[in-house]
Protein backbone atom coordinates (compact mmCIF):
# COMPACT_ATOMS: atom_id res chain seq x y z
CA UNK A 1 0.00 0.00 0.00
CA UNK A 2 1.59 3.19 -0.88
CA UNK A 3 1.41 6.22 1.69
CA UNK A 4 1.95 9.25 0.45
CA UNK A 5 3.11 12.26 2.44
CA UNK A 6 0.26 14.14 3.67
CA UNK A 7 0.82 18.08 3.16
CA UNK A 8 0.93 19.64 6.29
CA UNK A 9 -0.60 23.12 5.58
CA UNK A 10 -3.89 23.00 8.26
CA UNK A 11 -5.92 25.51 6.26
CA UNK A 12 -5.33 24.21 2.65
CA UNK A 13 -9.49 23.84 2.77
CA UNK A 14 -10.55 27.07 3.58
CA UNK A 15 -9.89 28.87 -0.17
CA UNK A 16 -8.75 25.36 -2.17
CA UNK A 17 -10.03 25.18 -6.14
CA UNK A 18 -11.30 21.50 -5.93
CA UNK A 19 -11.89 20.08 -9.67
CA UNK A 20 -15.20 17.77 -9.70
CA UNK A 21 -14.29 14.39 -11.25
CA UNK A 22 -16.70 12.29 -12.85
CA UNK A 23 -14.50 9.51 -13.95
CA UNK A 24 -17.40 7.33 -16.43
CA UNK A 25 -16.56 10.59 -18.18
CA UNK A 26 -13.32 11.96 -17.81
CA UNK A 27 -11.28 10.02 -19.80
CA UNK A 28 -10.72 6.21 -20.65
CA UNK A 29 -7.31 4.77 -20.69
CA UNK A 30 -8.27 1.71 -22.21
CA UNK A 31 -10.47 2.33 -25.14
CA UNK A 32 -13.29 0.70 -23.59
CA UNK A 33 -15.47 4.42 -23.93
CA UNK A 34 -16.00 4.32 -20.37
CA UNK A 35 -13.65 6.84 -18.28
CA UNK A 36 -11.57 4.61 -15.93
CA UNK A 37 -8.57 5.33 -13.39
CA UNK A 38 -5.83 4.69 -15.95
CA UNK A 39 -7.17 8.00 -17.86
CA UNK A 40 -7.66 9.87 -14.54
CA UNK A 41 -3.81 8.82 -14.21
CA UNK A 42 -3.24 10.24 -17.70
CA UNK A 43 -4.73 13.56 -17.82
CA UNK A 44 -3.40 14.65 -14.18
CA UNK A 45 -0.90 16.87 -15.40
CA UNK A 46 -4.00 18.82 -17.26
CA UNK A 47 -5.35 19.50 -13.84
CA UNK A 48 -1.63 20.91 -12.49
CA UNK A 49 -1.60 23.19 -15.18
CA UNK A 50 -5.06 24.34 -14.51
CA UNK A 51 -4.35 25.06 -11.42
CA UNK A 52 -6.72 23.72 -8.80
CA UNK A 53 -5.62 22.67 -5.26
CA UNK A 54 -7.49 18.77 -5.27
CA UNK A 55 -9.73 16.60 -6.51
CA UNK A 56 -13.08 15.38 -6.14
CA UNK A 57 -13.33 12.13 -7.66
CA UNK A 58 -17.56 11.11 -7.89
CA UNK A 59 -17.84 7.15 -6.60
CA UNK A 60 -15.60 5.23 -7.95
CA UNK A 61 -16.34 1.80 -5.96
CA UNK A 62 -17.69 -1.36 -6.91
CA UNK A 63 -21.35 -0.50 -7.91
CA UNK A 64 -23.62 -1.59 -10.54
CA UNK A 65 -24.59 1.57 -11.70
CA UNK A 66 -28.07 2.16 -11.17
CA UNK A 67 -27.33 5.60 -10.07
CA UNK A 68 -23.95 6.08 -12.08
CA UNK A 69 -22.45 4.87 -8.92
CA UNK A 70 -24.44 6.37 -5.59
CA UNK A 71 -25.31 2.59 -5.15
CA UNK A 72 -22.21 1.13 -3.51
CA UNK A 73 -21.97 -2.56 -3.59
CA UNK A 74 -18.64 -2.01 -1.70
CA UNK A 75 -17.01 0.81 -0.22
CA UNK A 76 -13.54 -0.80 -0.06
CA UNK A 77 -13.27 -2.01 -3.92
CA UNK A 78 -13.10 -0.45 -7.21
CA UNK A 79 -15.17 -0.90 -9.71
CA UNK A 80 -13.40 -2.79 -12.59
CA UNK A 81 -14.45 -0.91 -14.82
CA UNK A 82 -12.38 1.91 -13.20
CA UNK A 83 -9.51 0.28 -12.55
CA UNK A 84 -8.17 -1.75 -9.08
CA UNK A 85 -7.94 -0.18 -5.67
CA UNK A 86 -3.69 -0.07 -6.63
CA UNK A 87 -4.91 2.63 -9.43
CA UNK A 88 -7.09 4.36 -6.71
CA UNK A 89 -3.51 4.56 -4.59
CA UNK A 90 -1.82 5.87 -7.42
CA UNK A 91 -4.46 8.43 -8.44
CA UNK A 92 -4.07 9.71 -5.05
CA UNK A 93 -0.13 9.90 -4.84
CA UNK A 94 0.78 11.01 -8.47
CA UNK A 95 -1.98 13.63 -7.58
CA UNK A 96 -0.09 14.99 -4.75
CA UNK A 97 3.22 14.98 -6.01
CA UNK A 98 1.65 18.00 -8.10
CA UNK A 99 0.68 19.52 -5.87
CA UNK A 100 -3.29 17.82 -5.37
CA UNK A 101 -5.08 16.51 -3.01
CA UNK A 102 -7.80 13.81 -3.38
CA UNK A 103 -11.34 14.21 -1.77
CA UNK A 104 -13.79 11.33 -1.86
CA UNK A 105 -17.43 10.70 -2.03
CA UNK A 106 -19.01 8.50 0.76
CA UNK A 107 -22.42 7.25 0.32
CA UNK A 108 -23.80 6.97 3.76
CA UNK A 109 -27.52 7.68 3.56
CA UNK A 110 -27.70 4.10 1.36
CA UNK A 111 -26.06 1.20 -0.35
CA UNK A 112 -26.49 -0.59 -3.45
CA UNK A 113 -29.25 -3.57 -3.61
CA UNK A 114 -25.81 -5.34 -4.63
CA UNK A 115 -24.15 -4.65 -0.84
CA UNK A 116 -23.54 -7.82 1.20
CA UNK A 117 -25.75 -6.51 4.37
CA UNK A 118 -28.70 -5.91 1.90
CA UNK A 119 -28.37 -9.45 0.40
CA UNK A 120 -27.95 -10.79 3.59
CA UNK A 121 -30.76 -8.99 4.90
CA UNK A 122 -33.23 -10.26 1.87
CA UNK A 123 -32.03 -13.57 2.66
CA UNK A 124 -32.51 -13.55 6.67
CA UNK A 125 -35.92 -12.74 6.80
CA UNK A 126 -38.19 -10.42 8.85
CA UNK A 127 -37.31 -9.96 12.07
CA UNK A 128 -33.47 -11.21 11.55
CA UNK A 129 -30.64 -8.80 13.17
CA UNK A 130 -29.45 -8.60 9.19
CA UNK A 131 -32.97 -6.76 8.27
CA UNK A 132 -32.24 -4.05 11.57
CA UNK A 133 -29.16 -2.44 9.41
CA UNK A 134 -31.85 -1.32 7.17
CA UNK A 135 -35.74 0.13 7.48
CA UNK A 136 -37.26 -3.24 6.69
CA UNK A 137 -41.06 -2.85 7.67
CA UNK A 138 -45.00 -4.71 7.81
CA UNK A 139 -47.12 -2.94 5.39
CA UNK A 140 -50.51 -1.17 6.56
CA UNK A 141 -53.74 -2.62 5.64
CA UNK A 142 -55.21 -6.12 6.44
CA UNK A 143 -52.51 -7.93 3.49
CA UNK A 144 -49.60 -5.47 4.06
CA UNK A 145 -50.30 -4.24 0.88
CA UNK A 146 -50.13 -0.43 1.94
CA UNK A 147 -46.71 1.50 2.01
CA UNK A 148 -45.87 1.74 5.71
CA UNK A 149 -45.58 5.90 4.71
CA UNK A 150 -46.35 8.16 1.80
CA UNK A 151 -43.15 9.77 1.81
CA UNK A 152 -42.46 10.89 -1.38
CA UNK A 153 -38.70 10.18 -3.37
CA UNK A 154 -35.83 12.87 -3.63
CA UNK A 155 -36.66 10.97 -7.71
CA UNK A 156 -40.09 11.36 -7.54
CA UNK A 157 -42.57 8.49 -6.73
CA UNK A 158 -42.50 6.48 -3.86
CA UNK A 159 -40.10 5.47 -1.44
CA UNK A 160 -40.92 1.66 -0.27
CA UNK A 161 -41.01 -1.66 -2.58
CA UNK A 162 -42.30 -4.59 -1.20
CA UNK A 163 -40.06 -7.54 -0.81
CA UNK A 164 -40.68 -11.04 -1.85
CA UNK A 165 -40.08 -13.77 1.62
CA UNK A 166 -37.63 -16.19 1.25
CA UNK A 167 -40.46 -18.56 0.39
CA UNK A 168 -41.84 -16.79 -1.95
CA UNK A 169 -45.04 -15.16 -0.12
CA UNK A 170 -45.44 -11.42 -0.47
CA UNK A 171 -42.86 -9.81 2.34
CA UNK A 172 -42.15 -6.80 4.38
CA UNK A 173 -41.40 -3.23 2.22
CA UNK A 174 -37.66 -1.72 2.41
CA UNK A 175 -37.18 2.19 2.24
CA UNK A 176 -34.93 3.81 -0.27
CA UNK A 177 -35.57 7.62 -0.19
CA UNK A 178 -34.01 7.71 -3.94
CA UNK A 179 -34.07 4.57 -6.11
CA UNK A 180 -35.35 1.18 -5.37
CA UNK A 181 -32.15 -0.09 -6.00
CA UNK A 182 -30.69 2.13 -2.91
CA UNK A 183 -31.83 0.66 0.13
CA UNK A 184 -31.79 3.41 3.17
CA UNK A 185 -29.54 2.34 5.88
CA UNK A 186 -30.56 2.46 9.76
CA UNK A 187 -28.62 4.85 11.26
CA UNK A 188 -29.70 4.50 13.69
CA UNK A 189 -27.87 0.60 14.56
CA UNK A 190 -24.68 0.82 16.10
CA UNK A 191 -23.30 -2.00 13.36
CA UNK A 192 -24.16 1.14 10.78
CA UNK A 193 -22.07 3.82 12.32
CA UNK A 194 -18.81 1.96 13.13
CA UNK A 195 -18.53 0.32 9.63
CA UNK A 196 -18.86 3.83 7.90
CA UNK A 197 -16.30 5.12 10.69
CA UNK A 198 -13.67 2.35 9.37
CA UNK A 199 -14.44 2.95 5.77
CA UNK A 200 -12.98 6.55 6.70
CA UNK A 201 -10.03 5.07 8.01
CA UNK A 202 -9.86 2.86 4.91
CA UNK A 203 -9.56 5.64 2.62
CA UNK A 204 -7.84 8.17 5.20
CA UNK A 205 -5.02 5.41 5.27
CA UNK A 206 -4.55 5.43 2.06
CA UNK A 207 -3.31 9.38 1.69
CA UNK A 208 -7.41 10.62 0.83
CA UNK A 209 -7.43 14.56 1.93
CA UNK A 210 -10.99 14.67 2.48
CA UNK A 211 -14.40 12.90 2.31
CA UNK A 212 -17.79 14.95 0.30
CA UNK A 213 -20.32 13.16 1.97
CA UNK A 214 -23.89 12.43 -0.35
CA UNK A 215 -26.99 13.05 0.43
CA UNK A 216 -25.58 14.24 4.25
CA UNK A 217 -28.67 15.64 5.79
CA UNK A 218 -31.31 12.60 4.77
CA UNK A 219 -29.66 9.79 7.32
CA UNK A 220 -30.93 9.44 10.36
CA UNK A 221 -34.92 8.57 10.31
CA UNK A 222 -37.89 9.32 12.98
CA UNK A 223 -38.09 5.25 13.44
CA UNK A 224 -42.01 5.90 14.59
CA UNK A 225 -42.39 6.36 10.38
CA UNK A 226 -44.73 9.43 11.06
CA UNK A 227 -45.94 11.42 7.80
CA UNK A 228 -43.95 14.29 6.56
CA UNK A 229 -45.99 17.46 8.46
CA UNK A 230 -47.35 19.94 6.09
CA UNK A 231 -45.50 22.31 7.35
CA UNK A 232 -42.36 21.20 9.22
CA UNK A 233 -40.55 23.11 11.56
CA UNK A 234 -36.83 22.77 12.49
CA UNK A 235 -36.03 19.48 13.15
CA UNK A 236 -39.42 18.03 12.61
CA UNK A 237 -39.53 16.51 9.65
CA UNK A 238 -39.30 12.32 9.69
CA UNK A 239 -35.72 11.76 7.14
CA UNK A 240 -34.50 15.60 6.73
CA UNK A 241 -32.17 17.03 8.58
CA UNK A 242 -32.63 15.33 12.42
CA UNK A 243 -31.19 16.62 15.51
CA UNK A 244 -29.64 13.11 16.15
CA UNK A 245 -27.58 13.80 12.90
CA UNK A 246 -25.17 15.69 14.21
CA UNK A 247 -23.44 13.14 16.26
CA UNK A 248 -22.62 11.10 13.08
CA UNK A 249 -20.68 14.17 12.03
CA UNK A 250 -19.07 15.14 15.40
CA UNK A 251 -17.85 10.84 15.18
CA UNK A 252 -16.42 11.46 11.85
CA UNK A 253 -14.38 14.96 12.45
CA UNK A 254 -13.12 12.56 15.47
CA UNK A 255 -12.19 10.23 13.08
CA UNK A 256 -10.76 12.82 10.13
CA UNK A 257 -8.95 15.02 13.34
CA UNK A 258 -6.73 11.79 14.40
CA UNK A 259 -5.01 12.00 10.67
CA UNK A 260 -2.34 13.90 10.04
CA UNK A 261 -2.39 17.11 7.75
CA UNK A 262 -6.06 18.34 7.42
CA UNK A 263 -8.50 15.71 6.27
CA UNK A 264 -11.73 17.78 5.27
CA UNK A 265 -15.37 16.59 5.43
CA UNK A 266 -17.66 18.07 3.03
CA UNK A 267 -21.41 18.34 3.12
CA UNK A 268 -23.92 18.03 0.39
CA UNK A 269 -26.38 19.47 2.79
CA UNK A 270 -29.26 20.74 0.44
CA UNK A 271 -31.44 22.78 2.97
CA UNK A 272 -33.34 26.11 2.60
CA UNK A 273 -32.47 27.03 6.26
CA UNK A 274 -29.51 28.77 6.29
CA UNK A 275 -29.14 28.92 10.15
CA UNK A 276 -30.03 24.83 10.02
CA UNK A 277 -27.64 24.33 7.31
CA UNK A 278 -25.01 26.19 9.54
CA UNK A 279 -25.26 23.86 12.21
CA UNK A 280 -23.51 21.03 10.01
CA UNK A 281 -20.28 23.68 9.94
CA UNK A 282 -19.83 24.07 13.88
CA UNK A 283 -16.31 23.61 14.53
CA UNK A 284 -16.63 19.80 15.47
CA UNK A 285 -18.58 19.03 12.50
CA UNK A 286 -17.28 19.36 8.91
CA UNK A 287 -15.34 21.86 7.29
CA UNK A 288 -17.34 23.00 4.46
CA UNK A 289 -20.86 22.10 2.95
CA UNK A 290 -21.59 22.72 -0.59
CA UNK A 291 -23.63 25.88 -1.13
CA UNK A 292 -26.48 25.59 -3.17
CA UNK A 293 -28.27 28.44 -2.98
CA UNK A 294 -25.59 30.35 -5.13
CA UNK A 295 -26.34 28.03 -7.98
CA UNK A 296 -29.58 27.86 -7.91
CA UNK A 297 -30.50 31.93 -8.54
CA UNK A 298 -31.24 33.70 -11.57
CA UNK A 299 -28.24 35.07 -13.29
CA UNK A 300 -29.47 38.59 -11.31
CA UNK A 301 -27.64 41.03 -9.63
CA UNK A 302 -30.19 41.71 -6.94
CA UNK A 303 -30.58 38.04 -6.52
CA UNK A 304 -26.42 37.26 -6.46
CA UNK A 305 -26.02 39.65 -3.81
CA UNK A 306 -28.62 38.14 -1.97
CA UNK A 307 -27.10 34.86 -2.16
CA UNK A 308 -23.49 36.16 -1.23
CA UNK A 309 -24.90 38.12 1.50
CA UNK A 310 -27.07 35.77 3.29
CA UNK A 311 -23.94 32.40 2.81
CA UNK A 312 -21.68 35.00 3.93
CA UNK A 313 -24.03 35.80 7.43
CA UNK A 314 -24.82 32.20 7.92
CA UNK A 315 -20.84 31.24 7.81
CA UNK A 316 -19.38 33.96 10.11
CA UNK A 317 -20.84 32.30 13.26
CA UNK A 318 -19.59 29.54 12.84
CA UNK A 319 -16.34 30.27 11.34
CA UNK A 320 -16.62 28.19 8.52
CA UNK A 321 -15.73 29.80 5.13
CA UNK A 322 -17.90 29.53 1.94
CA UNK A 323 -18.14 27.46 -0.96
CA UNK A 324 -18.79 28.45 -4.61
CA UNK A 325 -20.17 26.29 -6.95
CA UNK A 326 -21.62 26.56 -10.28
CA UNK A 327 -22.63 23.56 -11.57
CA UNK A 328 -22.47 19.49 -10.63
CA UNK A 329 -22.71 16.39 -12.10
CA UNK A 330 -26.77 16.82 -10.96
CA UNK A 331 -27.47 19.89 -12.21
CA UNK A 332 -27.71 21.61 -16.12
CA UNK A 333 -24.61 22.45 -17.29
CA UNK A 334 -23.90 26.74 -16.59
CA UNK A 335 -23.52 27.88 -20.18
CA UNK A 336 -27.37 26.54 -20.69
CA UNK A 337 -28.36 27.80 -17.93
CA UNK A 338 -27.60 31.11 -17.85
CA UNK A 339 -28.96 31.72 -21.68
CA UNK A 340 -32.62 30.57 -20.74
CA UNK A 341 -34.74 32.64 -20.29
CA UNK A 342 -35.76 31.58 -16.38
CA UNK A 343 -31.84 31.09 -15.62
CA UNK A 344 -32.66 29.89 -12.06
CA UNK A 345 -31.97 26.13 -11.32
CA UNK A 346 -34.48 23.95 -9.87
CA UNK A 347 -34.63 20.42 -10.22
CA UNK A 348 -38.49 19.92 -10.70
CA UNK A 349 -38.64 22.42 -13.26
CA UNK A 350 -36.14 20.73 -15.93
CA UNK A 351 -38.22 19.57 -19.01
CA UNK A 352 -37.12 18.99 -22.41
CA UNK A 353 -37.18 21.39 -24.92
CA UNK A 354 -36.53 24.22 -23.01
CA UNK A 355 -34.94 27.01 -24.99
CA UNK A 356 -31.69 28.68 -24.26
CA UNK A 357 -29.19 31.34 -26.56
CA UNK A 358 -25.60 29.43 -25.88
CA UNK A 359 -23.77 32.67 -26.77
CA UNK A 360 -25.34 34.69 -23.93
CA UNK A 361 -25.48 31.66 -21.59
CA UNK A 362 -21.38 31.00 -22.56
CA UNK A 363 -20.59 35.19 -22.12
CA UNK A 364 -22.82 34.96 -18.32
CA UNK A 365 -20.97 31.83 -17.44
CA UNK A 366 -17.64 32.96 -18.18
CA UNK A 367 -18.46 36.36 -16.38
CA UNK A 368 -19.67 33.80 -13.33
CA UNK A 369 -16.47 32.40 -13.15
CA UNK A 370 -14.39 35.79 -12.32
CA UNK A 371 -17.58 36.41 -9.88
CA UNK A 372 -17.27 32.97 -8.17
CA UNK A 373 -13.38 32.75 -7.89
CA UNK A 374 -13.22 36.12 -6.42
CA UNK A 375 -15.66 35.47 -3.39
CA UNK A 376 -14.19 34.65 -0.17
CA UNK A 377 -14.24 30.74 0.23
CA UNK A 378 -13.70 27.87 -1.44
CA UNK A 379 -14.33 26.99 -5.17
CA UNK A 380 -15.59 24.00 -7.07
CA UNK A 381 -15.11 23.80 -10.47
CA UNK A 382 -17.16 20.89 -12.11
CA UNK A 383 -15.26 18.93 -15.23
CA UNK A 384 -15.81 20.35 -18.71
CA UNK A 385 -17.36 23.85 -17.03
CA UNK A 386 -13.69 24.85 -17.54
CA UNK A 387 -14.15 23.88 -21.37
CA UNK A 388 -17.82 25.90 -21.68
CA UNK A 389 -19.43 23.00 -22.78
CA UNK A 390 -22.83 22.77 -22.53
CA UNK A 391 -25.38 21.09 -21.62
CA UNK A 392 -26.08 18.08 -24.53
CA UNK A 393 -30.00 17.84 -24.58
CA UNK A 394 -30.37 15.90 -27.43
CA UNK A 395 -28.98 12.59 -26.41
CA UNK A 396 -31.25 9.81 -28.11
CA UNK A 397 -34.19 9.08 -25.89
CA UNK A 398 -32.73 5.12 -25.98
CA UNK A 399 -29.16 5.97 -24.27
CA UNK A 400 -30.46 7.92 -21.17
CA UNK A 401 -28.93 5.69 -18.42
CA UNK A 402 -30.08 8.82 -14.61
CA UNK A 403 -33.33 7.01 -12.59
CA UNK A 404 -34.37 10.90 -12.39
CA UNK A 405 -35.35 10.30 -16.08
CA UNK A 406 -37.59 7.25 -15.87
CA UNK A 407 -38.83 8.07 -12.62
CA UNK A 408 -40.32 11.25 -13.82
CA UNK A 409 -42.21 9.38 -16.27
CA UNK A 410 -39.98 10.52 -19.07
CA UNK A 411 -40.76 13.95 -18.39
CA UNK A 412 -37.77 15.17 -16.82
CA UNK A 413 -34.40 14.83 -19.01
CA UNK A 414 -32.12 13.71 -15.76
CA UNK A 415 -28.74 14.19 -16.00
CA UNK A 416 -26.82 12.94 -18.52
CA UNK A 417 -27.07 15.66 -20.15
CA UNK A 418 -23.98 17.17 -18.07
CA UNK A 419 -22.41 13.61 -17.73
CA UNK A 420 -20.87 13.42 -21.17
CA UNK A 421 -17.24 12.36 -21.94
CA UNK A 422 -15.05 15.30 -22.25
CA UNK A 423 -13.61 16.22 -25.61
CA UNK A 424 -9.52 16.50 -25.63
CA UNK A 425 -8.36 16.48 -28.77
CA UNK A 426 -9.21 15.89 -32.63
CA UNK A 427 -11.62 17.13 -34.51
CA UNK A 428 -14.42 13.80 -34.35
CA UNK A 429 -15.81 11.77 -31.61
CA UNK A 430 -14.13 10.06 -29.22
CA UNK A 431 -12.23 13.45 -28.93
CA UNK A 432 -9.73 11.90 -27.44
CA UNK A 433 -11.45 10.45 -24.93
CA UNK A 434 -10.25 7.24 -25.03
CA UNK A 435 -6.78 5.76 -26.39
CA UNK A 436 -6.75 2.79 -28.13
CA UNK A 437 -7.42 -0.42 -26.89
CA UNK A 438 -4.33 -2.53 -26.11
CA UNK A 439 -5.88 -5.45 -28.32
CA UNK A 440 -5.82 -2.90 -31.70
CA UNK A 441 -8.44 -1.87 -33.51
CA UNK A 442 -10.89 1.62 -32.99
CA UNK A 443 -12.31 2.66 -29.44
CA UNK A 444 -15.63 1.40 -28.95
CA UNK A 445 -18.12 4.15 -28.74
CA UNK A 446 -18.13 6.42 -25.46
CA UNK A 447 -20.80 5.55 -23.23
CA UNK A 448 -22.43 8.39 -23.95
CA UNK A 449 -22.35 9.88 -27.59
CA UNK A 450 -20.45 13.70 -27.98
CA UNK A 451 -22.12 16.10 -30.00
CA UNK A 452 -20.51 16.58 -33.32
CA UNK A 453 -19.82 20.08 -32.83
CA UNK A 454 -17.94 19.69 -30.17
CA UNK A 455 -14.48 19.60 -32.02
CA UNK A 456 -13.63 23.44 -31.28
CA UNK A 457 -14.50 22.75 -27.68
CA UNK A 458 -11.46 20.71 -27.00
CA UNK A 459 -8.80 20.97 -25.08
CA UNK A 460 -6.34 20.69 -27.59
CA UNK A 461 -8.53 23.52 -29.40
CA UNK A 462 -9.14 25.54 -26.82
CA UNK A 463 -5.19 25.54 -25.75
CA UNK A 464 -4.03 27.01 -29.26
CA UNK A 465 -7.09 30.25 -28.70
CA UNK A 466 -6.25 32.97 -26.24
CA UNK A 467 -9.97 33.98 -26.24
CA UNK A 468 -10.89 30.01 -25.07
CA UNK A 469 -13.12 29.60 -22.22
CA UNK A 470 -10.06 27.37 -20.38
CA UNK A 471 -7.35 30.06 -21.14
CA UNK A 472 -9.64 32.04 -19.13
CA UNK A 473 -10.22 29.42 -16.41
CA UNK A 474 -6.17 28.93 -15.98
CA UNK A 475 -5.88 32.79 -15.84
CA UNK A 476 -8.56 32.99 -13.10
CA UNK A 477 -7.33 29.89 -11.32
CA UNK A 478 -3.37 31.64 -11.12
CA UNK A 479 -3.89 35.15 -10.26
CA UNK A 480 -6.70 33.57 -7.74
CA UNK A 481 -3.54 31.93 -6.47
CA UNK A 482 -1.09 34.79 -7.02
CA UNK A 483 -3.57 37.09 -5.00
CA UNK A 484 -3.26 36.71 -1.54
CA UNK A 485 -6.31 39.08 -1.45
CA UNK A 486 -8.61 36.74 -2.78
CA UNK A 487 -9.18 32.92 -2.05
CA UNK A 488 -10.21 33.38 2.38
CA UNK A 489 -10.96 36.66 3.86
CA UNK A 490 -13.50 39.32 4.23
CA UNK A 491 -15.29 40.96 1.38
CA UNK A 492 -16.67 44.52 1.01
CA UNK A 493 -19.67 45.40 -1.38
CA UNK A 494 -18.62 48.63 -3.46
CA UNK A 495 -21.66 50.44 -4.26
CA UNK A 496 -22.95 50.85 -7.83
CA UNK A 497 -25.46 51.69 -9.76
CA UNK A 498 -28.19 49.36 -11.97
CA UNK A 499 -26.92 45.53 -12.73
CA UNK A 500 -23.89 45.76 -11.43
CA UNK A 501 -21.84 43.87 -8.63
CA UNK A 502 -18.79 45.56 -7.33
CA UNK A 503 -16.76 44.09 -4.42
CA UNK A 504 -13.66 44.57 -2.92
CA UNK A 505 -11.12 41.88 -1.71
CA UNK A 506 -8.08 43.89 -0.55
CA UNK A 507 -6.67 45.69 -2.92
CA UNK A 508 -8.59 43.43 -6.07
CA UNK A 509 -12.20 44.70 -7.36
CA UNK A 510 -14.39 42.13 -8.94
CA UNK A 511 -17.30 44.02 -11.04
CA UNK A 512 -19.70 42.22 -13.22
CA UNK A 513 -22.24 43.90 -15.34
CA UNK A 514 -25.59 41.70 -15.25
CA UNK A 515 -27.23 44.45 -16.60
CA UNK A 516 -27.59 44.86 -21.06
CA UNK A 517 -25.41 48.62 -21.52
CA UNK A 518 -22.24 48.50 -21.42
CA UNK A 519 -21.22 50.56 -17.63
CA UNK A 520 -18.11 52.33 -16.37
CA UNK A 521 -15.44 50.85 -14.65
CA UNK A 522 -15.29 51.84 -10.43
CA UNK A 523 -11.85 53.44 -10.26
CA UNK A 524 -8.82 51.30 -10.57
CA UNK A 525 -5.26 51.13 -11.06
CA UNK A 526 -5.17 48.02 -13.64
CA UNK A 527 -7.64 45.88 -15.34
CA UNK A 528 -5.92 42.81 -14.09
CA UNK A 529 -8.46 40.07 -16.44
CA UNK A 530 -11.63 40.71 -17.86
CA UNK A 531 -13.89 37.57 -18.91
CA UNK A 532 -14.86 39.33 -22.15
CA UNK A 533 -13.10 42.39 -24.02
CA UNK A 534 -13.97 46.01 -22.70
CA UNK A 535 -15.74 48.20 -24.97
CA UNK A 536 -13.84 51.49 -25.52
CA UNK A 537 -13.34 51.22 -22.00
CA UNK A 538 -16.66 50.18 -20.55
CA UNK A 539 -17.51 46.91 -19.63
CA UNK A 540 -20.21 45.40 -21.73
CA UNK A 541 -22.94 43.38 -20.68
CA UNK A 542 -22.86 40.15 -18.79
CA UNK A 543 -19.24 40.69 -18.52
CA UNK A 544 -17.00 40.34 -15.20
CA UNK A 545 -13.37 42.22 -14.69
CA UNK A 546 -11.05 41.87 -11.94
CA UNK A 547 -9.21 45.41 -11.41
CA UNK A 548 -6.26 46.47 -8.99
CA UNK A 549 -7.36 49.49 -6.79
C1 LIG B 1 -26.52 13.22 -4.58
C2 LIG B 1 -25.64 12.86 -5.72
O1 LIG B 1 -24.91 13.99 -6.13
C3 LIG B 1 -26.54 12.33 -6.81
O2 LIG B 1 -25.85 12.14 -8.02
C4 LIG B 1 -27.17 11.05 -6.32
O3 LIG B 1 -28.11 10.59 -7.28
C5 LIG B 1 -27.90 11.25 -4.99
N1 LIG B 1 -27.16 12.04 -4.05
C6 LIG B 1 -28.22 9.92 -4.34
O4 LIG B 1 -27.04 9.31 -3.90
Amino acid sequence: MTQPHPQTDPTWWRDAVIYQVYPRSFADGNGDGTGDLAGLRARLPYLHDLGVDAIWVTPWYQSPLADGGYDVADYRAIDPAFGTLGEAEQVIAEALALGIRTIIDIVPNHVSEQHAWFRAALAAGPGSPERARFWFHPGKGEHGDVMPTHWVSDFQGTTWTRTANPDGTPGEWYLHLFAPQQPDLNWSHPDVRAEFEDVLRFWFDRGVAGIRIDSAALLVKDGDLPEVPEQPGPGEHPHVDRDEIHDVYRAWRAVADSYEGTRVLVGEVWLQDKARFAQYLRPDEMHTAFNFDFMARPWDAKQLRESVDVTLAAHGPVGAPATWVLSNHDVTRPVTRYGREDSSFAFTAKRFGTPTDLALGRRRARAAALLTAALPGSLYVYQGDELGLPEVEDLPRELLQDPMHFRSGGVDPGRDGCRVPLPWSGTTAPFGFSTRPAEGGAPAPTWLPQPADWAGLTVEAQESDPTSTLRLYRDVLALRRAERALGDGPLTWVETTGDVLAFARGDVTCVVNLGTDPVPLPAHTDVLLTSDPLDAGLLPRDTAAWLRT
